[in-house]
C-alpha cells in the first residue's frame, strides 16, 4: 500500500467527471487500499479517487471506530429531507470548513471491494454526509459549491476533514467575493 499525495482545489482532475470502473479487480483493490492508507495518513473519513488523482468512480469511507470499506461506481439511489452540516470539510481543501445543506437519508447502491452490488443506507450522521460529499467529488463537485457565500467558510488551525482544530478569527476580513475565497483557499492549500 501507498500513501499518495491529495489534490488541492484548483487541480483540474477535481472537476472532472470520473468514468466508472468497468471490472473489479486486483488493480482496483490495489488502488482502494492506496486510497485507504492515503485517507488514513491525511487523518480523513473519506476520501474519492479523483483526490488522488485518479480519474475512476471509486471511494473510500472510514467513520471513527469502523473498519473502512470502499464503493464502486456508487449512485445516489434516493434522498431525503434536508438538515445544515455546521462544519464540513474536504482533505482537497484543507484548513477549511463551512456550513451547508445536506440530505437527511440517503440510500446509495454500489459495487463492494468484490464486485458484489450492495446497497448502504446513512441517516442523520456522519456517514450520510460523507455519502453525498464522497459522490459528489466523482461528478467534479466540491463541498464549497455548495456553499453560497464562500466568505464564511471557516479557517481552521488543522486540515482535517473531521475537526483537527479550533476554528480561529481570519487573518483578513473575509471577502464577499467569491472568486477571492477560492484563491485564497488554493494558496493556503499549496503550502501544505
Ligand atoms: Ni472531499
Amino acid at each position: 500500500m501507498t500513501v499518495r499525495p491529495i489534490r488541492y482545489l484548483g487541480d483540474p482532475v477535481l472537476r472532472r467527471t470520473a468514468r466508472p470502473v468497468e471490472a473489479v479487480n486486483d488493480a482496483i483493490r490495489a488502488l482502494i487500499d492506496d486510497m485507504i492508507e492515503s485517507m488514513h495518513e491525511a487523518q480523513g473519513v473519506g476520501l474519492a479517487a479523483p483526490q488522488i488523482g485518479v480519474g475512476l468512480q471509486v471511494v473510500v469511507l472510514g467513520m471513527p471506530e469502523e473498519e473502512p470499506f470502499a464503493l464502486v461506481n456508487p449512485r445516489v439511489k434516493s434522498r431525503s429531507g434536508t438538515r445544515v452540516m455546521d462544519a464540513e470539510g474536504c482533505l482537497s481543501v484543507p484548513g477549511y470548513r463551512g456550513a451547508l445543506q445536506r440530505s437527511v437519508k440517503v440510500t446509495v447502491e454500489a459495487l463492494d471491494a468484490h464486485g458484489r452490488k450492495i446497497e448502504i443506507t446513512a441517516e442523520d450522521d456522519l456517514l450520510a454526509e460523507a455519502l453525498e460529499h464522497e459522490v459528489d467529488h466523482l461528478n467534479g463537485i466540491l463541498y464549497v459549491d455548495h456553499i453560497p457565500d464562500l466568505g464564511k467558510l471557516q479557517k481552521l488551525r488543522g486540515t482535517g476533514w473531521v475537526d483537527e482544530g479550533e476554528p480561529e478569527e481570519a487573518e483578513e476580513p473575509a471577502s464577499s467575493e467569491a472568486t477571492d475565497t477560492r484563491e485564497r483557499a488554493t494558496g493556503t492549500a499549496g503550502k501544505r
